[in-house]
């Protein structure tokens, strides 16, 4: 059975943790008995976060800084023990990729979204590898499957992250560790509130969210993926031919954005 982390193995590591799912992810592991290291830029929301519950302890610093990363996971272990559980989940989006292609905007997407990941993988597989023990899980994105209109960095820095995960799963858990990818749809949090200018079918709470992410967390499975209908419905677009696929996906992206 593939190793699932638990408070007594270690803490657990958060980033992403100032605000949506990763507050209410750090919250919640907090809640069920873990110290949780968490990490985002902004330093007075991981304060306010610390406040709420003495398990958690703030970690500032940017998923893009490599070296700064390296020096939290090592600043982590020395204050509070080994890291069982990272949940990397720092992640961006920008609404201005709506208006065409950008290069900025796209290298930016790419360099905290996959960037980050790997800034935090490289010291995290190698603790663990030693340790051989360790559960990682990193928040990518139904927008990861395929190609979505207005998100074209966003989307495939999201799909870099599903085929890394597959591939650490592949190479690293025979070796004790556990690779999982979340693949959440739409979340009520500060990044979906600028999408003000389309529908976004079945979206739930960061709360609800952080529920299924963690109770997937315990069941070890490799892909932690919300909600089921939107999911099954991105699944079954998959495997299309590209000749009905791109039709549909011009239909259905017509159909849910709203006239502003
Ligand atoms: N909300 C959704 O519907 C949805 C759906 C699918 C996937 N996701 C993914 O879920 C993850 C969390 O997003 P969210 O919806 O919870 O949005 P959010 O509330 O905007 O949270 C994003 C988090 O990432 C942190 N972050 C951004 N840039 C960073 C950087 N350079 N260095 C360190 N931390 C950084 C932010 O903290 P600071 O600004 O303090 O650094 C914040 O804590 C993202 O990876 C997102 O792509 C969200």
């Amino acid at each position: 059975m593939s190793f699932r982390a638990r408070p007594a193995d270690g803490v657990a590591f958060v980033t992403g943790a100032s605000s949506g799912i990763g507050r209410a992810v750090a919250l919640l592991l907090a809640e069920r008995g873990f110290t949780v290291a968490a990490s985002a830029r902004r330093a007075a929301e991981l304060d306010a976060l610390a406040a709420q519950n003495p398990r958690i302890f703030g970690f500032p610093g940017d998923v893009a800084d490599a070296k700064k990363m390296a020096a939290i996971i090592a600043g982590v272990e020395a204050a509070h023990g080994p890291i069982a559980l990272a949940f990397l989940n720092a992640g961006v989006y920008f609404p201005a990729e709506r208006d065409g292609f950008d290069t900025d905007v796209a290298w930016r997407a790419f360099e905290v979204n996959v960037g980050g990941a790997i800034n935090c993988l490289g010291p995290l597989l190698a603790a663990m590898a030693l340790r051989a023990r360790g559960q990682i899980a990193i928040t990518s994105s139904l927008a990861g499957y395929g190609g979505i209109p207005g998100s074209l960095a966003y989307g495939a820095s999201k799909a870099a992250l599903i085929y890394m995960a597959e591939v650490l799963k592949l190479t690293y858990e025979p070796a004790g560790l556990t690779i999982q990818i979340v693949n959440p749809g739409f979340v009520e949090t500060p990044m979906t509130a600028t999408n003000t200018d389309f529908e976004m079918p079945f979206i739930m709470s960061a709360e609800a969210a952080a529920k299924i992410i963690c109770d997937g967390f315990g069941k070890g499975g490799f892909e932690i993926v919300f909600p089921r209908r939107l999911a099954l419905a991105f699944k079954a677009a998959r495997l299309l031919p590209y000749p009905l696929l791109f039709p549909l996906m011009r239909r259905v992206t017509r159909r849910v954005r709203r006239d502003v």
